[in-house]
């Protein structure tokens, strides 16, 4: 499978880990592996000014580096959304690129999901959840799984194999 993996976090820190032991299990069991840092990115919110359904046939009138995602939402068989939680949900670089996808109208190729949470303490999960799972049933993507890390369980061999696990299981 093609596999994209959207990063929310601008540091290269426990998202980042999660998202290295993804690629490395995944490539184990011979899919290709693209990660996108998001959070690092410039991308705005959705203007909701319908220029993509009507005369840009598709294309967002922003120009921004949402347009260094769209060939992964294509193109991708599975999609991971991994992000630390800020206040409850994932990280407004995330959120906004997930929004962006509206100009493809029901979005994505992909038949496959995974979300990939960090945070520092338990039980911050179930906005973000929540919202995946309700995305993934509008969008007819089956939502494969969620791994969630806190605290110091964040970057612990026990956490990245369980991932790596995961990923190699696909
Ligand atoms: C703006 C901001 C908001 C945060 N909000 C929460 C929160 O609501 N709950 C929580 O447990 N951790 C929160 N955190 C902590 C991060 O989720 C946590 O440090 C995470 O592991 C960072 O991941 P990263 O190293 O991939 O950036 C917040 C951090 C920041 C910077």
């Amino acid at each position: 499978m093609k596999i994209a993996v959207f990063n929310g976090s601008a540091r290269k820190e426990n998202t980042y880990a999660m998202t290295e032991a993804f690629r490395e299990g995944a490539e184990a069991s011979g899919h290709e592996v693209e990660i996108y840092q998001v959070g690092q990115m410039k991308i705005n919110g959705c203007l909701g000014c319908e220029y993509c359904h009507t005369k840009g046939e598709g294309s967002c009138v922003q120009k921004d580096d949402f347009e260094k995602l769209l060939p992964a939402y294509k193109e991708a068989d599975m999609v991971i959304f991994a992000s630390p939680i800020y206040y409850f949900s994932m990280t407004a670089q995330m959120e906004a690129a997930i929004q962006r996808v509206y100009c493809l109208g029901k979005p994505l190729k992909a038949k496959k999901a995974a979300l990939l949470l960090s945070s520092a303490s338990d039980g911050v999960y179930e906005g973000a959840i929540a919202q995946f799972k309700a995305y993934m049933g509008y969008a007819g993507i089956e939502a494969s799984g969620v791994i969630t890390a806190h605290g110091d369980e964040n970057r612990s061999e026990a956490k990245l194999n369980e991932v790596k696990d995961f990923a190699k299981s696909l």
